[in-house]
């Protein structure tokens, strides 16, 4: 297995730390476009987002970095607290972020990227954090980070976590969608199905006995029927909505032509 010296450290993508769901994020002092900030103070009682890319200044990140910045007002109504990484200068992310608004907003005086940006320089955050892609490399060929997603609760421990290669860029119309089911699922006993979007049928959880859940959910719970027999695919509309839901069907159809 290939290592890197990585801030004197012999390094390897298998010594890295990581984070794992559950754990707690640690409580980095970090050096961002908008100042030195540890990052539990920065993200406060909200939910936080840190979300890492490859380098300043290539194609795929900064559609990235500009469809984050066009949603920022989804993320603030969800009281959710985003915050990017790489492991290039603060020089860079300052001028980088003007390419970043320019290819993203009409009118750019004036703007400001409305998330900060951490300067990893040392790879501090990317070892701990197993955010390292041993196949992008920087000029002196040291691996720099990938396309990590860590969604953190207002408790500071990692609720979700997303892990791109350097060549497919991430849909943040998607992490909208998972905040919102981890939101509905952090307060409500509930689990959301494939494709679920605010609104649609939830899931009753497997483990939840018939009589809880009829108690729980008045206005009823749905449960298809399966050649198994078994009972365990339990629908019931979406709690935070309260319309009337129609099951989806089981499968969605798949085109005809190949
Ligand atoms: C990009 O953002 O376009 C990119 C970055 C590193 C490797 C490949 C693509």
């Amino acid at each position: 297995m290939e290592t890197w010296s990585v801030a004197g450290q012999p390094t390897t993508t298998s010594n890295m730390p990581g984070l794992l769901l559950g754990d707690e994020l640690p409580n980095f002092e970090v050096e961002t476009t908008a100042g030195t900030v540890k990052l539990h103070e920065y993200f406060g009682d909200s939910w936080g987002i840190l979300f890492s890319h490859p380098r300043d200044y290539t194609p795929v990140c900064t559609t990235e970095l500009g469809r984050v910045a066009r949603l920022s007002g989804e993320f603030s109504k969800r009281d959710v607290k985003l915050i990017a990484l790489s492991v290039d200068s603060l020089e860079d992310h300052r001028n980088w972020s003007k390419d970043i608004l320019a290819y993203n907003c009409e009118e750019t005086e004036g703007c400001e990227l409305p998330y900060p940006i951490i300067a990893d320089n040392k790879r501090e955050l990317a070892v701990a954090l197993g955010m390292l892609d041993p196949v992008e490399k920087d000029k002196n060929g040291i691996p720099v980070t990938a396309r990590c997603v860590f969604i953190i609760g207002p408790d500071k421990t990692l609720k979700l976590s997303l892990l791109y290669p350097n060549t497919t860029g991430r849909s943040f119309d998607e992490i909208l969608r998972v905040v919102d089911s981890l939101q509905l699922t952090a307060h409500k006993q509930v689990a959301t199905p494939t494709e679920w979007m605010p609104g649609g049928c939830v899931m009753v959880p497997p483990n939840m006995p018939e009589e809880e859940a009829a108690a729980l959910f008045p206005i009823g719970v749905f449960s298809k029927e399966m050649p198994s027999g078994r009972k365990y695919l339990r629908y019931t509309p979406d709690p935070q909505d309260r319309k009337g839901c129609e099951p989806p069907p089981a499968e969605p159809e798949l085109p005809t032509t190949l």
